[in-house]
């Protein structure tokens, strides 16, 4: 579909002031909350193996390895550049170019793991529920998927809180950002909806607080597999 195309030719011009952002602790609610949330959320539930899914340049997977030195963690992420980056930033993690697209076409083969990590890497709509459906098989019995996105309440705006495709935006990001894409807008009560019917069971949902405006930083959602 040309709209999920456009979010990967965004992240294929954006790769490089991604992983500046990333390198210069650019982004203040990843450095005062998301960050620590997340790793903290897996952290906790020991898992053995990680797909880190839309890696980007890495950093959660370099920080699930220091955590969890013995786990074996992979990453993923449909852009060359940004694999590079992550790459020569570790040696001790197994990164690898595949698209959600690739992976819903079968790129992970029979590969299971304990828990499937995504950090603020879903932004489509039909794709996400296809990748979700698909992600099911190559998780363990009694392993997890944790999603940490924007919170709906916070990212909606002044628009109506509903579901839908919405404009993107490089806002509060620099300049080096261009041609940003559409995301799909989900209310939480359509996130749920979305992982029960993709076959999940929410286990338990964070919303880690930003501490200077007191509002939720995000969502994790922590599910297993029914
Ligand atoms: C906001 S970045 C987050 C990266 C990383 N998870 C982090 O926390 O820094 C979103 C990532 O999602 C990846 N992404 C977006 N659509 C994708 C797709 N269809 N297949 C694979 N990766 C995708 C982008 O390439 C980008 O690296």
């Amino acid at each position: 579909m040309q709209t999920e195309q456009s979010i990967l030719d965004s992240w294929q011009v954006n790769a490089a002031p991604w992983s500046k952002a990333i390198a210069d602790k650019a982004i203040e609610s990843r450095q005062l909350v998301t960050n620590a949330a997340i790793v903290q959320a897996i952290t906790k539930l020991q898992p053995a193996s990680v797909l880190d899914l839309g890696c980007g340049e890495g950093w959660l997977s370099r920080a699930l390895k220091a955590e969890l030195p013995q786990a074996s963690i992979k990453g993923v992420d449909a852009i060359p550049a940004l694999i590079d980056a992550a790459k020569n930033l570790s040696t001790a993690i197994d990164y690898t170019v595949a698209s959600y697209q690739d992976i819903i076409a079968g790129a992970l083969h029979d590969a299971q793991y304990n828990l499937i990590a995504i950090n603020f890497a879903l932004f489509g709509d039909e794709l996400v529920r296809d990748l979700l459906e698909t992600l099911r098989k190559h998780i363990t019995e009694g392993g997890h998927l944790v999603i940490q996105t924007l919170h709906p309440v916070v990212a909606c705006g002044d628009l109506p809180y509903q579901s839908g495709w919405r404009e993107g935006s490089w806002a509060g990001f620099s300049s080096d950002f261009k041609d940003a894409h559409p995301w799909y807008f989900r209310t939480l009560e359509d996130w749920l909806a979305l992982f029960l019917h993709c076959g999940y069971h929410i286990q338990s949902m964070q919303e880690p607080l930003h501490p200077k405006t007191g509002k939720p930083a995000s969502v994790i959602l922590n599910c297993i597999i029914e």
